[in-house]
């Protein structure tokens, strides 16, 4: 009888003991994910004269730890740790910078200490950026990009919630698998389709036809969309161990045209060419010479356009099959140029690569 009470005295002594474990877990509060933001400068670390200032000031003067702690709410969503890769405008973006980002983000992913990473970055050139890192991360772990189009001594400045929302992003689990994102503006674009649609205003990324992947709202994101293409761990190119791209330059197609461009990037080195060309990638005649004689030489040419939204429809408005030639499918030319770069790193193929063009 005695060894009877015993035992139930035990039991409910342990009973009482999970139970207050199990309170105590649930108080506890939500471990914060771990977030790296890598600087690269632009106008989210830019400075003006005045708080009226919003065009005329310099971009890239603020180190990211001035970045940081200018948000101070950031503690309450994530552990925040900062890395200064560069500090330019992104006009002045460069292959060198590109492969130093690849090599410290991936880095960076692979450590169980990292949930995801935010890369500031001016907003001339995020959307190549962003694509090029959506090419070779070999991480399904988030990667955000984020500018702004004011200085943060500007009145209303927007540099502020784009990072705080990219943090947010960049910890979620939602955001995982999702390749690399645009968070501006309180709107998720992907990497793949977003492109700056305007000069100066809040509103200017977006992915014209197809569309926002999701939003960000009340400290949270919402998606409702991801893209069908192939991306991060899903995708052939590697640019660990490089330390340069192939050249490939873009031609701009435009009435009474001529192949005197085209023909100086060859004459320079050019791997590769794009043409944005007007329409459907329709190619004025002196122009397509030119490519033909290119192509003829070595040089892969896609065919991409200058309208910026729809497919650029194989053997439509040029006998691709016949010359040669890639389209570029639904790339505009800045992009189409990234892909083409990374493409030949592996082939100068041009089936090879047009087969890369369907994929990504
Ligand atoms: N110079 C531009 C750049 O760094 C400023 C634009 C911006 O960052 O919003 O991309």
């Amino acid at each position: 009888m005695k060894r009877r009470l015993l035992c139930v005295l035990v039991t409910v002594c342990l009973l009482m003991f999970s139970l207050q474990v199990v309170v105590l877990a649930a108080d506890a509060p939500a471990k914060l994910p771990n977030v790296v933001i890598l600087a690269t400068g632009g106008t989210i670390a830019g400075s003006g004269a005045t708080t009226t200032t919003t065009v005329g000031y310099t971009a890239a003067t603020m180190p990211v730890d001035n970045l940081i702690n200018g948000v101070p709410e950031l503690k309450n969503v994530a552990n925040v740790t900062g890395e200064q890769i560069s500090q330019i405008a992104s006009e002045n973006m460069t292959n060198k910078v590109w492969l130093k980002l690849a090599k410290r983000v991936s880095e960076l992913l692979a450590s169980d200490n990292v949930d995801g990473i935010v890369i500031t970055h001016g907003t001339d050139t995020i959307e190549e950026t962003a694509y090029f890192l959506n090419l070779v991360v070999k991480s399904d772990k988030p990667v955000v990009v984020v500018g702004a189009m004011r200085p943060p001594t500007a009145m209303s400045a927007d540099g502020a919630m784009n990072l705080y929302n990219s943090v947010i992003l960049a910890g979620s689990k939602e955001a995982v698998g999702k390749g690399v994102l645009v968070c501006m503006n309180d709107v998720i674009n992907g990497a793949r389709d977003v492109t700056k649609t305007n000069t100066a205003l809040l509103d200017t990324f977006r992915a014209p036809e197809l569309g926002y992947l999701g939003y960000m709202q009340d400290s949270k994101p919402h998606f409702y969309k991801e893209s069908t293409r192939r991306h991060t761990t899903n995708s052939e190119f590697d640019v660990t161990n490089m330390t340069e791209l192939p050249r490939v330059d873009i031609v701009y197609g435009y009435e009474n045209n001529t192949r005197v461009g085209l023909d100086a990037f060859v004459a320079a080195g050019a791997k590769g060419i794009v043409h944005a060309g007007v329409g459907d990638g329709s190619l004025f005649t002196e122009v397509k010479e030119g490519l033909i004689d290119a192509q003829k030489k070595g040089v892969v040419i896609v065919r991409s356009s200058r309208v910026g939204n729809g497919i650029i429809a194989r053997n439509g408005e040029a006998n691709d099959d016949q010359l040669h030639f890639v389209a570029s499918d639904t790339l505009n030319a800045q992009k189409a140029r990234i892909l083409l770069m990374l493409a030949l790193t592996k082939t100068s193929d041009p089936t090879e690569i047009q087969r890369m063009f369907w994929e990504y």
